[in-house]
C-alpha cells in the first residue's frame, strides 16, 4: 500500500499525483473497454445524480456496505473498493471507519477522475486509486473488499466464483467481502415481479420507452445471478455468507472469512 492519492487519468497522459511516492504500478484501460458513459448512456459528470434515478435505494445500499466495514475491529484497516466509480462508496467507508486506508480500482479513467476529486480533500493521504481491471488486478492483503454495482460485470458463474476465491485468499482472517448489487430471484415469477419494482422506480424519472431501452442495453452487458447463486459461490470458496440488506432485486451480501479456531 502506498501513501498518497494517485490516479492515471487518461490512457496516454501522465500521472496526476497528489501527495507522495509515485511508486504504484498503474495499468491502462484496455483498448475497446466499455466506459461508464457508454454503458449507462449518460455523461460521466452526471453519474452521481443519474445513478439514483436508475437504482432504487442506492444511498441505503451504500450505507449498508459502509456499516459492514465499520464492524471490523482493527486499527487502520485496509479496504479495497472494486469498481470505485466516482468514489461515493469509498467516501462512506472511509468516513464510517476512521483511520482506514483504501485502495480503489476502476477500469474507467474518467470515473477515477471524479473519485479523485471527491476524495482528495479529506482522504488524500490514505487512498490510492488504480486504473485497471479488478478481475486480474493485484489484490493486497486486506481487511475488507467492497463493491457496489460492479461485480455484475463478471459474466459467468465460473469466473465469478474464481474471483471470489481470489478475494477470499487475499483477505485477512476475520475480514469480509461485501457486495451491493442486483441479485435476482430463482423463481421466474418472482424475478419478473422484481423487475417490475425496478421498472416502477425508473418510471418516476423516464418514459416507458426510455426505461425499456436502458434495461435492454444493460441486459446485454450485465449479468445478474440469483441471490442463492451468489451465496452458494461465496460459501463454495470458504466464506460464511449472509444477506445483510434486501430491497429486491437489490441486496447487500457479505462473505465473512472466519477467524482461525
Ligand atoms: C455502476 S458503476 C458503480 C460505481 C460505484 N461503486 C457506485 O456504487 O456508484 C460500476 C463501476 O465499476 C467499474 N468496472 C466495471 N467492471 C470493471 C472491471 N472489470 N474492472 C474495474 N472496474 C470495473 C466501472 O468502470 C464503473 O466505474
Amino acid at each position: 500500500m502506498h501513501t498518497g492519492l494517485l490516479v492515471k487519468q487518461t490512457v496516454e497522459s501522465a500521472y496526476l499525483m497528489l501527495a507522495v511516492e509515485p511508486t504504484a504500478t498503474l495499468t491502462i484501460l484496455e483498448e475497446g473497454a466499455v466506459s461508464v458513459a457508454q454503458h449507462l448512456n449518460i455523461k460521466v459528470s452526471e453519474y452521481d445524480q443519474r445513478i439514483r434515478t436508475f437504482i432504487p435505494s442506492y444511498d441505503e445500499m451504500l450505507s449498508t456496505v459502509a456499516a459492514a466495514v465499520r464492524s471490523i475491529q482493527k486499527p487502520g484497516p485496509l479496504i479495497v473498493d472494486l469498481g470505485i466509480g466516482t468514489g461515493a462508496l469509498a467516501m462512506r467507508c472511509l468516513t464510517a471507519s476512521p483511520g482506514s486506508r483504501l485502495l480503489g480500482i476502476d477500469a474507467d479513467p474518467q470515473m477515477l477522475g471524479l473519485a479523485l476529486a471527491r476524495l482528495r480533500r479529506r482522504f488524500s493521504t490514505c487512498t490510492e486509486l488504480v486504473n485497471g481491471d479488478f478481475v486480474d488486478a493485484f489484490l493486497p492483503r486486506a481487511h475488507a473488499i467492497v463493491a457496489t454495482l460492479a461485480l455484475h460485470h463478471i459474466r459467468t458463474l465460473k469466473a465469478k466464483q474464481q474471483f471470489y476465491g481470489r478475494c477470499f485468499r487475499s483477505l485477512h482472517r476475520g475480514g469480509l467481502l461485501v457486495s451491493g448489487d442486483c441479485f435476482m430471484a430463482d423463481h421466474p415469477r418472482l424475478a419478473s415481479q422484481y423487475m417490475e419494482t425496478w421498472r416502477a422506480h425508473m418510471r418516476e424519472y423516464y418514459s416507458a420507452k426510455q426505461v425499456n431501452k436502458f434495461l435492454a442495453a444493460w441486459a446485454n452487458e450485465d449479468t445478474y445471478f440469483t441471490l442463492r447463486q451468489e451465496l452458494n459461490m461465496l460459501v463454495a470458496v470458504g466464506f460464511q455468507a449472509e444477506v445483510m440488506w434486501r430491497r429486491a432485486p437489490f441486496a447487500v451480501v457479505v462473505g465473512w472469512k472466519q477467524q482461525a479456531k
